[in-house]
């Protein structure tokens, strides 16, 4: 046994104990004790039967995913060998599921005989988000205790079920309200009198109905769940190999496929993703003691696209608070527009009236900033304009609450000077959310120069609070996620104008895993948008090579979806674009007017030059330590840009390529694009070193 297995005789039943703070995950210790422990109760004659059970508020959250990049030492069993041993003991086993039980957890109480479950505790097989498969026998014995059917629902949709729901399916055998592991006792005492042991692995009834045809549909609803990987279908592979091959050999199937995608870079990427996006939540010089202010009420200035998605993020959470406008027209017109968007909800089956009505119970309007002073925190979401911008500020600190949080949500403005406009430098933060506020994950919390430990706490915090991914940056231009979308499209801009077309680095940028590629996102958030935000920026890049095609895109007046044209032509207000015959002799002429011979790009090239561009910008994201980790870069990427999950983000991308390479591309870009694309010295730095940008570290302060 170990120290994280405890088997204890109670009578003549041994109980074995998994204490595996805090997610009782079966690592190496674990299983090895719990080998010792069932084959140590199998011998012990005054043993009759054994019951398995976890400490704490978790069974097992399944395999200890911190050691799949680790060797396994050569005195601990595999997992799939230590439950098939259980499954084998001439003893009855009894499993009483005390708390959750997820992936390898469920795979274990599936090698016992018999199943007790806690109410108010889950079971799942959450591996297809992890990027595999169940790899313990999930794949062979679900099915056998539930019927094909249910079980590839469970196991390709990945979320947990309810322990009612698990009875009901037949996961489990009964439903304990009081002391489990009591209940577990008594029936491992009455079976080891009176029954026996009850192998799942031989329950095979449940197996029939499906023929190939069956099993070819599901593959294919599999292929459909996401783009560009391939575990959906191989679950489905593994189900099929249930239902025609005899135990061992299916076991044998699922172990092969399970290896080969859990060791795939796919896998790997998103068991990255996994700790990367609970990683940010750890600030390294915030004490434990900062706990920040609880948001009890807010505030937002401005009832446009953004102000009103920020506001419905704090309905949505239970929080009142109260937006401000200039006049009633513009406030009522902001207030009607979050009512539609939830109306629209209501209509779609995704909220119910009730809840709308309680929701937009919690929004109040005004056009009076008094009515902002009972508000913890006041969120500034008017127009980019820096002049406007701050004397909102100088009017917030009149008029909010002493103790309040000001925060702007502005995409590219210096928000220390808007701090500088109040006499409360130390409560003045960023929150960029990103559009639409009330439904992408990510927000940007930006730490302005004086910004207080308790109030970084604070929207930190907050972020939680609203059921967002807060990642916390530096002010700088663009912060850290927009900062770097903007080198990357000037890079796939002269790649247009050198020969690429627009449609072929969209696709290249959507068949890698991008929802959509940079010119068709253009179009969406508005050409007009961009050409704004360049002319803003002209100032901060002068000297450097520019871009000319998206001014003059706008110049025709092709502004994007909203006017049906943009890079792409968008018939009868469609929203999927077709390439556009105007765009593409624009690009042609306007390359003969730069003096440049077209040629040809291959898909390799631009992928290669847009991902370099990203991977390097985020590097001098970490030189200039307006990031804290190369992870948190990677969050923001996948959360509010799309970066496919399954591709890790731009910092594990350039690990995966090499770090070397990357530079070597990086160095022959600098050449002709200039500072666009100057080489990174913290690049540079770990290229050398052998070293991992997704692995780095940077406090912003110490
Ligand atoms: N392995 C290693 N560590 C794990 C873990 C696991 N399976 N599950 C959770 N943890 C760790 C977390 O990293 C975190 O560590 P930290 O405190 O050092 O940051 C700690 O446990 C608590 O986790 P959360 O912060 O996520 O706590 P929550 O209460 O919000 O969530 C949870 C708990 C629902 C269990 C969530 O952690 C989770 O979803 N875990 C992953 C479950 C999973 O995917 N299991 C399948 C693993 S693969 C497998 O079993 C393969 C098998 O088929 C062979
Ligand atoms: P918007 O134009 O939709 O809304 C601005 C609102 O501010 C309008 O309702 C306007 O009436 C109000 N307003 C103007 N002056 C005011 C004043 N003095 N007092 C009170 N209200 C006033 O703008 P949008 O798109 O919502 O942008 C707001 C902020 O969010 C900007 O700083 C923008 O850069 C930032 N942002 C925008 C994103 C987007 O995709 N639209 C994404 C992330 C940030």
């Amino acid at each position: 046994m170990t120290d994280v297995v405890e088997l204890k005789m109670v009578g003549a039943i041994g109980v074995v104990t998994i204490n595996n703070p805090p997610a009782n995950a079966l690592s190496f210790a674990v299983v090895k004790g719990m080998d010792d422990a069932i084959k140590a109760a199998m011998k012990d004659p005054n043993c009759k039967a054994v019951v398995v059970t976890g400490a704490g508020r978790m069974f097992v959250a399944g395999a200890d995913i911190r050691e799949f990049n680790l060797p396994k030492p050569a005195d601990v069993p595999e997992l799939h060998d230590m439950i098939k041993g259980i499954e084998d003991s001439p003893k009855p086993v009894v499993c009483a599921i005390n708390g959750l039980a997820l992936g390898g957890g469920l795979e274990l109480a599936m090698g016992c005989h018999y199943r007790l479950i806690a109410k108010g505790t889950q079971v799942g097989q959450p591996e297809v988000k992890l990027g595999f498969i169940p790899g313990a026998g999930g794949t062979q014995r679900l099915p056998r205790l539930i019927g094909i059917g249910a079980a590839l629902d469970l196991i390709l949709d990945g979320d947990p079920i309810s322990a009612e729901k698990a009875v009901e399916l037949g996961i489990a055998d009964e439903l304990v309200t009081d002391d489990i592991v009591a209940r577990a006792v008594a029936l491992a005492d009455a079976l080891a009198k009176t029954g026996g042991p009850r192998p799942t692995g031989a329950r095979n009834d449940r197996l029939s109905g499906w023929d190939a045809t069956k099993f070819a549909e599901a593959r294919k609803k599999a292929a459909a769940i996401a783009r560009g990987v391939e575990h959906f279908t191989a679950a489905v592979d593994c189900v099929e190999a249930a239902a025609t091959k005899p135990l061992l050999e299916g076991l044998e199937y699922e172990r092969k496929t399970f290896v080969a995608l859990r060791d795939s870079d796919k896998a790997k990427a998103m068991r990255y993703m996994f700790f990367a996006e609970r990683e940010v939540a750890k600030i390294p010089d915030l004490p434990k003691d900062v706990k920040g202010a609880a948001i009890k009420s807010a505030g937002v200035v401005g009832s446009g696209t953004m102000g009103g998605g920020i506001a419905m993020c704090f309905a949505n959470a239970g929080i009142p608070v109260t937006i401000v406008d200039v006049t009633d027209e513009q406030l009522n017109a902001g207030l009607k527009k979050v009512e539609g968007l939830y109306a629209g909800q209501v209509k779609r089956g995704r909220l119910t009236q009730d809840a709308m009505d309680t929701r937009m119970g919690l929004i109040t309007g005004s056009t009076d900033f008094f009515a902002l002073n009972g508000a913890d925190i006041v969120i500034e979401a008017v127009f980019e304009d820096m002049d406007l911008k701050k004397e909102i500020f100088k009017t917030l600190d009149a008029t909010a609450k002493p103790d309040a949080v000001l925060a702007s949500n502005t995409s590219s403005l210096d928000i220390n000077e808007l701090a500088a406009a109040t006499k409360r430098a130390d409560k003045v933060v960023g929150v960029h959310f990103f559009s639409p506020a009330n439904v992408m994950k990510l927000v940007e919390n930006v730490r302005t120069a004086k910004a207080s430990k308790e109030t970084v706490a604070t929207v930190m915090n907050l972020s939680k609070a609203l059921d967002k991914i807060g990642v916390l940056v530096g002010v700088g231009d663009g912060f850290v996620g927009n900062r770097m979308l903007h080198v990357a499209r000037r890079i796939a801009e002269f790649m247009v104008e050198e020969g690429a077309l627009p449609w072929q680095v969209d696709k290249v940028l959507y068949d890698y895993g991008f929802p959509m590629g940079v010119f068709a996102v253009n179009d969406l958030a508005g050409v007009d948008v961009g050409v704004a935000i360049r002319k803003g920026q002209k100032k901060l890049y002068q000297g450097r090579r520019h871009p000319v095609l998206m001014d003059k895109v706008a110049a025709l007046g092709r502004f994007g979806q909203k006017t049906k044209a943009g890079w792409y032509d968008y018939p009868e207000g469609s929203r999927t674009g077709v390439p556009s015959s105007v765009i593409e002799q624009m690009i042609v002429e306007t390359s003969k007017e730069l003096g440049i011979t077209r040629r040809a790009f291959s898909d390799d090239e631009i992928l290669t030059n847009y991902l370099a561009a990203l991977t390097n910008t985020g590097a001098h994201v970490l030189d200039e330590k307006l990031a804290i980790r190369g992870a948190d870069i990677d969050v923001i990427w996948h959360y509010g840009y799309g970066f496919p999950r399954h591709r890790g983000g731009p910092m594990f991308h350039g690990d995966l390529v090499g770090l070397k390479k990357v530079y070597a591309t990086v160095e022959a870009l600098h050449k002709v694009y200039g500072d666009w694309m100057k080489p990174s010295g913290l690049l540079k730095q770990l290229a050398d070193d052998g070293k991992k940008l997704s692995e780095y570290t940077c406090p912003i302060q110490t």
